[in-house]
């Protein structure tokens, strides 16, 4: 028998005109870890979903090769029950049901017709216990941290028989522990002789865990590098990535001069009723104007709170302190107020509030700011909103066919790029980004960043929430660290570095 579990053989797949394959060739050795890598839109969530049956045999060429056998997979069941599982890059568990309901759900464990609970939730635990996770199946999944969600939706994929697991950008959300943790877990699987392919756009964790890469690059297989010879190193994957070097991927921004006090935030907490608790604790901090204000911290540790109880304060936090901007105290009852004050936040959650994702690019960038583009009639000018949307899309080097694309059909980080975008276009003075290059390809987050510093030298001012320490690291000029709801610390950049960073995170 071949050595390779799964062939996929001169896959070619279009989507209206626009080949998101274009013969790609891909091969996976039994019981390996196989990492999938390219730029955004490079077409690794569609060769996945080929895989799977979500595009069914027929709508797209070539081969699938699995077990040494042709597949013609016509619903995803089909690759189920050929013992191929996979977990998509947007998480599809009910949040409001339990997660035995979850692991369960039209599988449920029946004597004589009627579900069997008591022996459904016996079962969840022998699940939940393959993937380590140490959870009272009748807790909510809602209740869980997205680490552990990412957990429970693997022990779903387990309680089949698996073969081929594929997981598509996992630990995107996911904090460094709950990401190690992950990654110790495919090593385990790989010993039970389960082999595995990931997407992912965290190059450290690729190099830690493939034995073989694959780099696709706008619809084609560029090259497949194997850890035993050596060939898997940041370099090489970036170089056949992107097609190019880059030598520093935090560009540097030469002039540093800060202004005033652009935005201060005094003796600050926040009580979420729903919860039931203080989320924010007296919260003291500002922003100058032309600083990049990283805020560093763990999961769960608030930042988002923080955020959204700044901009305008959608879930109507119990809110406590003053907040300025420029000198002046304001009191925001909707999220159009702090847009007024001259205030965006591009939010981590692109899905869930970010973008509409049944309209085009064109809309969904210029909605924000439809004024700019209006006559002074009040009828909206179509061609100065193509304008504008054609230029973000260049700027952003948003890969789509046009700007009428929808931005449901986009890429996970073309759609961030998009949200972006729009939030620009409001040209706001104070720009929030939270998570901005979640998701988002090595090349396109040195333009991201590129355009952070010339947003700072145009005279905004940026306050970044992230939790990959190296971008903190890389553009902050000065950095708070937040947890449990509070700011443990403040370090300038020249300070900084990865241990003070994670002490006051921990603390
Ligand atoms: N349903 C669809 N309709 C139209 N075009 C699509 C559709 N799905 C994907 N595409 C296009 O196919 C290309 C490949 O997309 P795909 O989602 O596979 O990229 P990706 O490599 O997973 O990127 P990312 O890293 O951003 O998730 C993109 O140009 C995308 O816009
Ligand atoms: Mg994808």
């Amino acid at each position: 028998m071949s050595e390779y579990i799964l062939e996929m053989d001169q896959i070619t797949k279009d989507f209206s005109g626009v080949k998101a394959l274009n013969n790609v060739n891909f091969k996976v050795k039994k019981g390996e870890i196989h990492c999938l890598v390219g730029e955004n839109g490079a077409g690794k969530s569609t060769l996945m979903k080929v895989l799977s049956g979500v595009y069914p045999y027929g709508t797209y060429e070539g081969n699938i090769i699995f077990e040494g056998s042709i597949q013609q997979f016509s619903k995803i069941n089909d690759s189920v029950d050929a013992g191929i599982a996979i977990i998509y890059q947007e998480l599809a568990l009910f949040p409001d049901l339990s997660v035995y309901e979850n692991l369960f759900i039209g599988n449920e464990i029946q004597s004589r017709g009627v579900v069997n609970w008591n022996d459904t939730i016996q079962a969840s635990k022998s699940i939940l216990e393959k993937v380590n996770l140490k959870v009272n199946p009748e807790i909510l999944v809602k209740d869980l941290g997205v680490g552990q969600q990412q957990l429970i939706e693997i022990a779903k994929a387990l309680s089949k028989e698996v073969k081929l697991l594929i997981l598509d950008e996992p630990t995107a959300a996911l904090n460094e522990d709950d990401s190690e943790n992950l990654l110790k877990l495919l090593r385990e699987l790989k010993k039970q002789g389960i082999t595995s392919i990931m997407i992912s756009h965290k190059l450290k964790e690729v190099i830690a865990i493939s034995d073989s890469a694959t780099v696709l690059r706008d619809g084609n297989t560029i090259c497949t590098l194997a850890a035993s010879k050596g060939e898997i190193s940041e370099n090489t994957i970036i170089k056949n990535m992107v097609g190019r070097e880059i030598s520093d991927i935090y560009p540097k921004r030469d002039k540093k001069t800060f202004g005033d006090k652009i935005l201060e935030v005094s003796n600050w907490s926040a009580y979420d009723s729903q919860l039931g608790k203080l989320i924010l604790k007296d919260i003291q901090f500002h922003v100058n104007k032309g600083e990049i204000i990283g805020i560093a911290g763990l999961m769960g540790a608030g930042r988002t709170e923080l955020a959204q109880s700044i901009f305008g304060n959608p879930k109507s936090y119990k809110l406590q302190g003053e907040l300025k901007v420029n000198g002046t105290r304001k009191n925001f009852k909707h999220t159009s107020d702090a847009i007024k004050a001259g205030i965006a936040y591009v939010t981590e959650d692109r899905k869930g509030d970010g973008l509409f994702l049944t309209q085009d690019i064109k809309n969904n960038i210029s909605i924000g700011n439809l004024k700019a583009i209006a006559e002074l009639s009040g009828v909206i000018n179509e061609n100065e909103e193509i304008k504008v949307a054609d230029e973000y899309k260049k700027d952003l080097t948003i890969k789509a066919s046009s700007i009428n694309q929808l931005v449901g059909n986009l890429s996970g980080g073309n759609q961030q790029k998009v949200s972006l975008g729009k939030w620009l276009f409001v040209k706001p003075n104070i720009l929030i980004l939270d998570e901005p290059t979640r998701g988002i390809d090595v090349g396109a987050k040195f333009e991201i960043y590129s355009i952070m510093n010339s947003l700072i030298d145009e005279g905004m001012s940026i306050i970044m929430i992230s939790s990959e320490l190296g971008e903190v690291l890389g553009m902050s000029d000065r950095i708070y660290v937040m947890a449990e709801g509070e700011i443990k610390g403040e370090i300038l950049a020249e300070d900084a570095s990865q241990e003070n960073i994670m002490h006051l995170a921990t603390k």
